[in-house]
C-alpha cells in the first residue's frame, strides 16, 4: 500500500523526539512533522480535561498539514487522551504507554521502579496495566522537575543529578533489577541514570517498540511512502527553538511557531 502523506508525532516538548528518533531510524524513508508544544510543558500535573484539549489541539495541527498516521510521542497525553483522541478523529493513532511488561516478564529480583510523570502514574490506564503484574513489586515514583530542566535544556545540570539521586536511591535500595522510564523526555537522561544505577540494573524504555508498531500499521492500514528523493523532518516548536535544536544535535532545522 503506498500512501506519500506524512507521519505527525507531538509532544508536551522536547522529549518526543527520542521517539522521532527510532521511528526515523526504522523507516527512514517516511516523511515527519514533529510537534513541540513547549510553551505548555510540562503535561504532568495538568488535568485530564486540560490533557485532553491540548491533545486535541495538537492532532489538529498535525492533521491541518495532511499528517497519515498520528504518534502520541507522550505518555501522558497517551494515558489520558488517546482513547477520546480515537473517538474524535479517523487517523490512527500510536500511544506510547511505559513498558512494564517486559521488565515484570524478565525480572529476577520480582522488584522494578518505574518514573514517569504525576500524570501518567495516576491515570486509569497505567493502572490497568499494572494490575496484570500481580506478581511483581512494581516502586512507583513521579520525576518531579525533570520534565522543565530538560525544557530548559538543563540536562547535564547538578540539579538534575541530585533530582535522579533522589529519585533513583529508594529503588536501588529496594532492589530493583530494572528500571522503566516511563516519559519520552527521560531517555536522555540515561547516562545521567547510569552514573546512579549499578550496573546490573537494566534500563527500558518503548521508543523501539512504538517504531515497531507504528511500522505494522502502515503496513497494514495506511500505506508506506514510495518516493525516491530522501524524506523531510520537519520540526515545531511553540517556544525557544534552540532547546529543540540541541536536542536535535542541530541536524535540523526547527521552526518557531505561534500556536
Ligand atoms: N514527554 C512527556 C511524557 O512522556 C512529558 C510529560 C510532561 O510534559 O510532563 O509523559
Amino acid at each position: 500500500m503506498i500512501n506519500n502523506h506524512p507521519i505527525g508525532l507531538f509532544d508536551s516538548g522536547v522529549g518526543g523526539t527520542s521517539i522521532w528518533r527510532e521511528i526515523h531510524r526504522l523507516l527512514p524513508n517516511e516523511d515527519c512533522i514533529y510537534l513541540a508544544d513547549s510553551k505548555n510543558a510540562p503535561y504532568g500535573q495538568k488535568s485530564k480535561d486540560e490533557i485532553i484539549y491540548l491533545s486535541a489541539k495538537n492532532t489538529e495541527f498535525l492533521l491541518n498539514r495532511n499528517c497519515k498516521l498520528i504518534v502520541v510521542a507522550c505518555n501522558t497525553a497517551t494515558t489520558n487522551a488517546i482513547k477520546e483522541l480515537r473517538e474524535r478523529y479517523k487517523v490512527p493513532f500510536i500511544g506510547i504507554e511505559p513498558a512494564i511488561k517486559p521488565a515484570a516478564t524478565h525480572s529476577q529480583t520480582q522488584t522494578i521502579g518505574i518514573l514517569a510523570t504525576q500524570g501518567t502514574l495516576n491515570s486509569e490506564l497505567f493502572h490497568k496495566n499494572v494490575e496484570r503484574f500481580t506478581q511483581t513489586k512494581i516502586i512507583e515514583q513521579i520525576g518531579h522537575g525533570l520534565v522543565p530542566l530538560i525544557e530548559r535544556g538543563e540536562i547535564n545540570s547538578t540539579e538534575m543529578s541530585e533530582l535522579l539521586n533522589t529519585y533513583l536511591q529508594p529503588m536501588i535500595a529496594q532492589n530493583i533489577d530494572y528500571l522503566v522510564l516511563g516519559c519520552s523526555h527521560y531517555p536522555y537522561l540515561i547516562p545521567q541514570i547510569q552514573k546512579i544505577l549499578p550496573k546490573h540494573i537494566q534500563i527500558i524504555d518503548s521508543g523501539e517498540a512504538v517504531a515497531r508498531q507504528t511500522r505494522n500499521i502502515l503496513k497494514e492500514k495506511v500505506g508506506f511512502r514510495n518516493l525516491e528523493q530522501s524524506s523531510l523532518q520537519i520540526f515545531y516548536t511553540n517556544s525557544n527553538p534552540n532547546v529543540l535544536s540541541d536536542i536535535l544535535n542541530n541536524e535540523y532545522e526547527v521552526q518557531k511557531i505561534d500556536f
